[in-house]
């Protein structure tokens, strides 16, 4: 029967991620093999974090753990689960010499028993984004990015090895936690999509080469904030509601960050968290969210700006640096001139 056949055809053509990232490997003449050995880690980690989320109501994982992280915000219980899986999984494997998450007040040095000083990535991360969504059974999901270190090999990392502009990104990536669980990630060369089989614990290749739309008709903003965001981005708001060509567009807005770049990714449209009165610098934080965000959405053919430069290439100057973000379909993001949509604009000429 036609179910029989899909299922054979999936199983026939489809790569696992473990024999994509060894392709991948041999295909740098040079590749030590450290990079996908944290591929590695994040696909074991992202499969344990999935366990979890899918048992979330069952066992004692919703709600808040009753701490605030840095940032002044709640922690919840699956945040600090998911932050420890993470952070354990890449430490006991020895194969990075930094983490910073955005769980963590400082980034943590990797010391291994021999010498992981020695190793020349460090990972940042989201472990947990959308929190919000975990209580009420809405899609969450992990952002990871990894950057060769700055300072030399061999001596502990410094904050120097994590605040670089997102151009240095050597990988990012996602793990989206929804009907079906997913791993998205860049190596620069592309962005390809793994769903995991949940029965065999395997992901498989389900989206290769993954492209953003050149145009989109999705804007996703939390539109509660209207009345505080700038003049631009209001405007802007209007003018995806004209009744004009291919506009209304619609709106779509989960409250997950990486959920709403999928779907937008996946259909065609705009993600947009701008500043406002009440989130002066923006809410979106630049090293976990923002950057690894910006480098798939980049890779799939979109675009990423603060509203007035490319995201990729702005400077950090603090590790939970917030930034506005501005992302999706190339031709909706420049679009800057009708309205005066200055804000949208990504570029200053
Ligand atoms: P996190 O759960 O990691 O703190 O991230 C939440 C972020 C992001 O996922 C989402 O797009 C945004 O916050 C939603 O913010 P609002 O509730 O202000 O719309
Ligand atoms: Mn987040
Ligand atoms: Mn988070």
């Amino acid at each position: 029967n036609t179910d029989k056949l899909c299922c054979y055809y999936f199983f026939q053509s489809n790569k696992t991620l473990g024999e994509f990232i060894i392709e991948n490997q041999n295909a740098f003449q040079y590749s030590s093999g450290e990079l996908s050995r944290i591929i590695n880690s994040i696909r074991l980690a992202a499969k344990v974090v999935s366990y979890k989320v899918n048992k979330a109501g069952l066992v004692d994982i919703v709600g808040a753990a009753g701490e605030r992280n840095i940032q002044g915000e709640d922690q919840q219980k699956l945040d600090v689960y998911a932050n420890n899986i993470f952070i354990q999984t890449l430490i006991n494997r020895e194969i990075v010499c930094g983490i910073a998450s955005e769980e963590n007040d400082d980034f943590i040095t990797v010391e291994g028993s021999d010498s992981s000083h020695n190793n020349k990535y460090v990972v940042l991360m989201d472990p947990l984004d959308g929190s919000s969504n975990i209580d009420v059974n809405v899609s969450v999901g992990t952002i990871f990015s990894v950057y060769r270190r700055i300072t030399p090999i061999g001596t502990p990392v410094t904050l120097e090895d994590f605040l670089q502009p997102g151009i240095n990104q050597v990988a990012a990536g996602y793990v989206i936690y929804g009907t079906s669980t997913m791993l998205v990630y860049t190596t620069g060369h592309g962005v390809n999509g793994f769903t995991l089989n949940p029965a065999i614990g395997t992901f498989y290749l389900s989206h290769p080469n993954m492209q953003f739309s050149e145009d989109g008709n999705i804007y996703s903003i939390n539109e509660g904030n209207y009345v505080h965001f700038p003049q631009g981005v209001k405007d802007y708001i209007k003018y995806c509601q004209l009744e004009e060509g291919d506009r209304p567009y619609t709106s779509r807005y989960i409250g997950s960050l990486v959920s709403d770049i999928h779907r937008n990714m996946i259909k065609g449209g705009i993600y947009i968290y701008p500043t406002s009165s009440k989130a002066p610098k923006g809410k979106l934080r630049l090293l976990y969210e923002c950057n690894p965000m910006s480098f798939i959405v980049e890779q799939a053919g979109g675009k990423a700006s603060d509203g007035f430069n490319r995201i990729m290439e702005l400077q950090p100057t603090e590790l939970h640096e917030r930034v506005p973000f501005f992302c999706g379909s190339m031709n909706m993001v420049k679009k800057r001139f009708v309205y005066n949509i200055i804000y949208i604009a990504g570029c200053k000429t």
